[in-house]
């Protein structure tokens, strides 16, 4: 198997996590591995910085849990894009099997039923752009509410900052709950807010707090006292929200006009009902319903994140934020809203975007993928069962791949003309099989906020605050540290 510091008994590399580097150090750990000690507020940094140790390719274990970790852009490459029949599986984590019994897409296991679901799911959401059901009126409603809140804000601030981080979330969810249930929740939706609260809490819980526990000892789940319960609670309310909205479009549908992705989805279960019998099939009501689950955790944070630290650079590079907003003044000009037509005419303002995202990358170590078979790779035997991850950070601060990778510089994804240059080591959103089922969304959405917002609004620290850490903070994804900004109409 690859090199990689020595792990503890029991606990494994794990221990690192917990034990502060001076002990560490004391307990025999080399002074290098015990500087770089895996601070959980930045792994994907102290992970980074053990590959400089041990190399682009190096194990840690979990208890007795092999944890590949593969850095840098060639290595990530190579086993996502390269060996994908052997390195597209997901872990079986206890606490995510629980709550998703392995269905939907993102935590399904390679093979014939995700690879079916995906495909449908990933070609609706691609047509959406097509048909009746249109994707950018669907993100521009909800922008019109950030837009309309935020000048109500800024005017009731009076020059004070404000945390845009509820708003911009519910409108990164109302354009998910568009799409996928067909209404658009108010903000101060109680039952709305409520189930945002559940999904975010729920996802909080399961991977950063004792309930982490239950991957040792599957029981706690049913514990009736403090996160377990709680997490119990969320997953019970979440299902009843969401199935009575399968139930509701169920006995509402109309075949001939669906009205959102539930209704497509819908549509598509009976044909195949029809064909290859209701117990054939693998679409099904329930298979549904965690599909609709995945698209509201897999979109929501991912994009509100990068949303919120795009606003936030722009806070911190004032002049960057003045070339975009003469870009899009002077392509768009002031009488409309900037749309997706003008994308090939603002290249400043897109390899923004890309900056942004590859300063941030909002999901810094993807999500783990596993090894289903037993194989050789890069000479290092990786058995079946591996826990894969790819740390994307690193592959976006790999300075054998990015001049001055620690620069905030748009101007490296543009040529010398100014024109946006294709960059095949950009891939926040993964790489291979499992790339990211939402990227041609999240694009849209990304490319639709900035430049709105960059239009109507300027963005300004408040005066004597400096900026905080741009290391964020780790989580679920990538989020910045908490901030406020004075916000003011153009
Ligand atoms: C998976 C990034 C937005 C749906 C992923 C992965 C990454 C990622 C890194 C893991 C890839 C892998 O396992 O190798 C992002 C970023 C986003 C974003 C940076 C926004 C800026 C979205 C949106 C949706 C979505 C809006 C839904 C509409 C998914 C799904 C998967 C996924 C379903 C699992 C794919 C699979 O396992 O086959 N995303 N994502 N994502 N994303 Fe996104």
């Amino acid at each position: 198997i690859p090199p990689g510091p020595k792990p503890w008994p029991i606990v494994g590399n794990f221990g690192s996590f917990l034990v502060p580097p001076f002990i560490l150090k004391g307990l025999g750990q080399t002074g290098e591995d015990a500087k770089r000690s895996l601070n959980p507020l930045s792994p994907q940094l102290a992970l980074m910085e053990l590959s400089k140790i041990y190399g682009n390719i190096l194990s840690l274990f979990v208890g007795s849990q092999l944890i590949v970790l593969l850095s840098g852009y060639e290595m990530v490459k190579d086993a996502l894009s390269n060996r994908p029949e052997v390195f597209s599986d997901r872990p079986d984590v206890p606490v995510i099997t629980i709550l998703t019994k392995r269905k939907g897409i993102v935590f399904a296991p390679y093979g014939p039923l995700w690879r079916r679901q995906r495909k449908f799911c990933h070609s609706t959401l691609r047509n959406f752009g097509l048909g009746k059901l249109s994707l950018e009126p669907c993100i521009m409603e909800c922008l019109a509410v950030v837009k309309s809140e935020l000048q109500k804000l800024s005017d009731k601030a009076g020059g004070a900052g404000i945390d845009l981080t509820t708003l911009i979330s519910n409108a990164v969810s109302n354009v998910i709950s568009s799409i996928s249930l067909g209404q658009r929740f108010h903000l101060e939706d109680q039952e709305f807010c409520y189930m945002r609260h559940l999904m975010s809490r729920g996802l909080e819980i399961s991977l950063n707090s004792a309930a982490l526990l239950i991957n040792a000892f599957p029981w706690l789940y049913y514990m009736p006292f403090g996160v377990f319960k709680e997490l119990r609670k969320a997953e019970q309310d979440i299902t009843v929200f969401l199935k009575r909205m399968i139930a509701e479009h169920k006995a509402t549908l109309d075949p001939n006009n669906p009205r959102d992705f539930i209704d497509i989805y819908l549509v598509e279960m009976m044909a195949q009902q029809e064909t290859e019998g209701p117990t054939e099939t693998s679409f099904t009501e329930d298979y549904l319903f965690y599909i609709i689950g995945d698209l509201f955790i897999a979109g929501t944070d991912t994009t509100a994140n990068s949303i919120l630290w795009m606003v936030l650079y722009m806070c911190v590079h004032p002049e960057i934020q003045e070339k975009v907003q003469k870009e899009i003044d002077t392509v768009v000009g002031p009488g409309r809203t900037p749309s997706l037509t003008d994308k090939g005419n603002l290249p400043f303002t897109e390899a923004t975007i890309m900056e942004v995202q590859r300063m941030t990358v909002v999901v810094p170590l993807s999500i783990p993928h596993m090894s289903s078979e037993t194989t050789e790779f890069r000479g290092y035997t990786i058995p079946k069962g591996t826990v894969i991850i790819p740390n994307l950070w690193s592959v976006h601060r790999d300075p054998t791949v990015w001049d001055n990778p620690d620069d905030f510089n748009p101007t490296r994804f543009l040529d010398e003309e100014g024109k946006l240059l294709r960059n095949e080591h950009f891939i926040p959103f993964g790489i291979g099989r499992r790339v990211c089922m939402g990227e041609q969304l999240a694009k849209m959405e990304l490319f639709l906020m900035f430049t709105n917002l960059m239009q109507s609004f300027t963005f300004k620290l408040p005066k004597g605050t400096s900026p905080p850490s741009l290391l964020g903070r780790f989580g679920l994804t990538l989020a910045p540290c908490p901030y406020t900004v004075c916000v003011t109409p153009r």
